[in-house]
């Protein structure tokens, strides 16, 4: 596939990276499957995410929230990045500051996040890392998952492209349940992008619908 072809994306990340990882493994280097990683911004120097993504010949920017006079001009910042890179998704991999309106706007429906749990349960501010799976283990539910979902203006909130269920058992710690959902988020996420590069998800009122390979629609991917 010819360049101009391929989905390109930038990946937001403020830690560890092992998302941002899986999307390098699966996607980078053309490898044929019509996406590459184009920019991986972060809001720290110090995170992890940029070192594998410099490895992996990634160009690379931070830029911090607090640097810039308020949530606007750090979202123009953003996309003065996100254009010179002729970027045409946005991917949040573990990303914990919040996408600034304007961001959300000129990106509606192009930014994507990736969320250790079943929206909409156990989303909302505060609700990352080690503190979803707590909360999962504490209301006792059975099941836990990751979830794929369009970024709008409220955390963990915009519409739902793709999920994928774990058993929680009854000798689960926080960090157990974690482990067993981030084996699933590795698969999930490049499975996501792959449905949009494949041009399979459209959002209508507020729901994204993933068209099957074979004919008709389908939302439970
Ligand atoms: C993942 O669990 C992701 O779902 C959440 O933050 C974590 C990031 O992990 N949003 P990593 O930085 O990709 O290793």
């Amino acid at each position: 596939m010819e360049d101009q072809n391929r989905l390109r994306l930038a990946v937001l990340v403020s830690g560890r990276g092992s998302n941002l990882q899986a999307i390098i493994d699966r996607f980078h280097g053309g490898r044929g499957r019509g996406v590459e990683v184009v920019l991986v911004v972060s809001d720290r120097e110090g995170a992890y995410g940029l070192e594998r993504a410099r490895k992996a010949g990634i160009e690379t920017m931070v830029i911090a929230p607090a640097d810039y006079g308020g949530p606007e001009a750090f979202g123009e910042k953003l996309m003065e990045a996100f254009e010179r890179c002729e970027v045409d998704y946005v991917v949040l991999a573990g990303y914990l500051k919040m996408i600034p309106k304007n961001v959300v706007r000129c990106y509606r429906n192009r930014i994507i996040n990736i969320h250790p749990a079943l929206l909409p349960l156990f989303g909302g501010s505060g609700m990352y890392g080690i503190r979803v799976h707590r909360a999962v283990l504490e209301s006792g539910m059975k099941v836990s998952g990751a979830t794929v979902h369009f970024v709008d203006e409220i955390y963990d909130h915009g519409p739902i492209i793709a999920q994928e269920t774990v058993p929680v058992f009854g000798d689960d710690t926080p960090e157990s349940l974690a482990a067993r959902v981030l084996e699933v988020e590795h698969r999930l996420l490049p499975h996501a992008i792959e449905l949009i590069a494949s041009g399979r998800v459209s959002v209508r009122e507020g729901i994204a619908y993933v068209q099957r390979e074979e004919p008709g629609v389908d939302r439970a991917e």
